[in-house]
């Protein structure tokens, strides 16, 4: 498997387990929704992978590298994985393209101009690049914020209910829009949701999170 999460185990409070001993494999390019109530623990799940959490006990690797184990922790911002926030999270005082270069300050100039265009053609948003967060409707935030955590090449893309404030119709589209990019890039993504239909009309696999266990996994077909 590409990426190995192997029973985890957290807790924000002692004696009181968040997660508990999940485990599961992803495939290169393989899109995974974790569908569960409120409170199940979805986001915990996210950020433990991201690195925002450490586990009291567990492993995860990512191409055969160690991200985390009783021994090992490698910092978020060194894991190659994208985040997408609920809120997505854009700079109010950038652009959109200041959004989309953030996480490319290593690059040369003209390197963060190429990657930049990239991402705007992926996402469609070509002509408003000048534009400001708060010029934008919930759905194109989205797509900006997809661009962003997708610029830096991340071997991994996490989203935290990425449709939530999304009204039915665009809800839609961008599950498609995501679907098409994913499969594009060859990505692996993880996304956390309360709605077995986003579950269905894109992941390739759901977990279905309980208490912070994983009582089933559904391929999807
Ligand atoms: N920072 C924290 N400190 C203590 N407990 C927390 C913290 N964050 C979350 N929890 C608890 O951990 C459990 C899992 O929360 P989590 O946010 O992972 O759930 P979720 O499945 O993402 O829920 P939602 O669908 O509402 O976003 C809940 O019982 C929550 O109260
Ligand atoms: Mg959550």
């Amino acid at each position: 498997m590409y990426i190995d999460i192997n029973k985890i185990d957290f807790e924000y409070d002692k004696n009181n387990l968040v997660l508990c001993s999940c485990s599961t494999g992803i495939e290169q390019g393989e899109i995974v929704a974790i569908l569960g109530k409120s409170g199940s623990g979805k986001s915990t799940l996210l950020r433990v992978l991201s690195g925002l959490e450490i586990p009291k006990n567990g492993e995860i690797t990512i191409d055969g590298e160690i991200l985390v184990s009783n021994r090992h922790f490698v910092e978020p911002n060194k894991r190659k994985i994208g985040m997408v926030f609920q809120d997505y999270a854009l700079f109010p005082h950038l652009n959109i393209i200041q959004n989309i270069q953030y996480g490319l300050m290593k690059k040369s100039k003209e390197e963060k101009e190429k990657i930049a265009l990239e991402m705007l053609k992926l996402i469609s948003l070509n002509e408003k690049y000048t534009k400001y967060p708060h010029e934008l409707s919930g759905g194109q935030q989205q797509r900006v914020a997809l661009a962003r955590a997708l610029a830096p090449n991340p071997k991994m893309l996490l989203l935290d209910e990425p449709f939530s404030n999304l009204d039915k119709d665009l809800r839609k589209q961008i599950r498609q829009d995501l679907k098409r990019i994913m499969n594009q890039q060859n990505m692996s993504c993880i996304f956390a949701t309360h709605d077995y239909e986003d579950a269905k009309d894109i992941a390739n696999r759901i977990l279905y999170l309980e208490d912070g266990k994983i009582v089933k996994i559904e391929k999807n077909v």
